[in-house]
């Protein structure tokens, strides 16, 4: 056995507190001496079951991915880890970590992403921690990972050289053994299960053309075995399918912004059927049709109405979930099934104690997120193969699913105003000042309507009655409009103000409108009471979905 060293570092770093998934920083904060090494004592500390216990360990290729897993391994013998299951070249979704999780019974997952995020030496590093479930790491596990990493001042290590990770198979450092695995496998099979892969293959088949781009990050290995073998769609449907370590310069997040030469062929060219695409760790997804974005708040509403289509979920959901800010959509969806519907704080960790009690089979997120019980994860791949599957139950395009949608249930029109890299005092000055002013708003008018009720969320976990409290500002009208403030816990640079605005139209309305124009009156009066243009500087926001 190697022996295990102390490495004394000295001042602990003070700056290593976890957002909603982890550690979050730039690449160059990660290379600092001993900044990733602290923050992984850390979690060799706290995460339950390390002594003799198995790790799921991967990334999604970004640039440091290689460096941490060598790191993570020394310091998994260090601290007494049993086995480490890893995967060729490092590469693994989240969802697929979660899967795997699950799978081996593992203690839990270290992920090497920052998600969305741009990656390379100039771009941003992250370190994941998912628990037990498969789930992201709850709050009381990250807050006291924080509060560990407060006190550090050594953490233990072996010297060891890397383990390669060429190709499956078996290694050790002293007493641990690592497992390196083919991480596209297990999750394909999963992915059998739960769908009726023959008849979308057929439908593929029959002029319906798909276009799916993985945007240089991680789901290209996953999304070529499924689409272009399994599925048989044509070689090259999957675009930018090999994980570069800074996504070739890409940002990889799917949405008509970051992924436009994606959404200018379908929206713009309109050369194909269908179109998706999913973000750096393949949570996230994008769904489009030709002349046609589908909202990931409608998204995750279409799931519901047409859930029979799958074979996993053709016997029905027991319920559903969103996170506050996304539509209101599957709510109404739901209240036609009768089944319930939860509304939850903002970040994935919050579904978990729902699917681990059984009380929601789908939930979602207006982030393009989209998931179920299969893992405790989004997924991004799942999200476009459940959408291929309802599309060739019911022979018919994204853009005719979608009215059909609107027809029976109404449109919610939606979007999201993200204003980003702001300086950080600047915006919580605008939240704290927009927060005071919610109780003089009940009452007035707002958007053409008048406000009901306005506050900030706050959440009971109806499992474990758990209260989380300052979720976000929200103002609600009389005609069930909202409108949503919050400040992102994932950006890296300045701070980061949403605004999400929402407005229900029956199905007898007008349902065809540009959501911007739909919106109008909201946005108009949100943007001067809050005084965002005057505040950050800035005239429109980053990015508009
Ligand atoms: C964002 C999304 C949120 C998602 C999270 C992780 O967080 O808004 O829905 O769960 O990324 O993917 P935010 O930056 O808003 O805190
Ligand atoms: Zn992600």
């Amino acid at each position: 056995m190697p022996t295990a060293y102390k490495v004394q570092f000295g001042e602990p770093f003070r700056d290593q507190k976890p957002g909603t998934s982890g550690l979050r920083k730039s690449s160059k904060q990660f290379e600092q001496p001993h900044y990733l090494e602290s923050f992984v004592e850390a979690i060799f500390r706290t995460l339950p079951g390390v002594q003799g216990g198995t790790l799921v360990l991967g990334g999604d290729g970004r640039y440091g991915n290689r460096r941490a897993i060598d790191v993570i391994l020394r310091m998994g013998a260090a601290h007494g880890l049993r086995h480490v299951i890893t995967t060729i070249d490092g590469i693994l979704s989240t969802p697929a970590a979660s899967n795997l999780i699950r799978k081996n019974n593992a203690i839990g997952a270290i992920i090497l992403s920052a998600s969305h995020n741009s990656g390379g030496p100039d771009g941003d590093f992250g370190v994941k921690i998912n628990g037990s479930n498969g789930g992201p790491a709850p709050e009381s596990l990250t807050n006291a990972i924080y509060s560990c990493t407060q006190n550090l001042e050594e953490y233990l290590i072996v010297d060891h050289l890397p383990i390669s990770l060429k190709e499956v198979g078996k290694h050790s450092i002293g007493a641990m053994t690592i497992e390196v695995v083919d991480g596209v496998e297990d999750y394909i099979s999963l992915m059998q299960k739960l769908f009726d892969l023959d008849k979308i293959s057929s439908f593929i088949k029959e002029d319906f053309t798909i276009v799916f781009d993985a945007l240089n990050a991680v789901t290209g290995p996953y999304a070529k075995r499924l689409l272009e073998d399994l599925l048989q769609a044509p070689s090259g449907t999957v675009r930018n399918s090999i994980p570069l370590e800074d996504f070739g310069g890409c940002h990889p997040d799917p949405n008509l912004t970051y992924a436009k030469d994606l959404a200018d062929l379908l929206l713009k060219e309109q050369r194909y059927s269908f179109g998706a695409a999913c973000d750096g760790d393949g949570d996230r997804n994008m769904i489009l049709g030709r002349a046609c974005f589908v909202n990931p708040s409608d998204s995750l509403a279409v799931l519901t109405a047409n859930a029979s289509c799958a074979p996993a979920y053709s016997s029905g959901l027991k319920g559903v979930a969103r996170s506050m800010p996304t539509s209101a959509a599957v709510d109404v969806v739901a209240k036609q099934l009768d089944i319930p519907c939860f509304e939850t704080p903002t970040g994935w960790k919050f579904f978990g104690n729902l699917l681990d009690s059984d009380r929601i089979t789908l939930c979602g997120e207006e982030s393009f997120g989209t998931g179920s019980n299969h893992v405790r994860e989004k997924d991004g791949l799942w999200a476009v193969l459940f959408w291929l599957q309802i599309l060739s139950v019911k022979q018919c395009s994204v853009v005719d699913l979608m009215s059909q949608h609107w027809r029976r249930f109404g449109r919610h029109y939606y979007s999201r105003h993200d204003y980003e890299s702001i300086p950080t005092h600047i915006a919580h000055g605008l939240y704290e000042k927009f927060e005071l002013m919610l109780p003089e708003l009940i009452g007035t008018s707002f958007g053409g309507s008048s406000v009901q009720h306005a506050d900030n969320f706050s959440y009971v976990d109806p499992v474990d009655s758990s209260v989380t409290n300052g979720q976000g500002l929200r103002v609600i009208l009389q005609d069930g409009s909202r409108v949503v403030l919050r400040l992102s816990g994932t950006g890296t640079q300045g701070a980061t103000i949403r605004v999400y605005l929402e407005q229900y139209a029956p199905p007898e309305a007008n349902l065809n409108q540009n959501p911007q124009l739909a919106l109008k009156d909201l946005i108009a009066d949100f943007n001067s009471l809050s005084e965002i243009t005057s505040l950050t500087g800035m005239v429109k926001p980053t990015v508009i979905t």
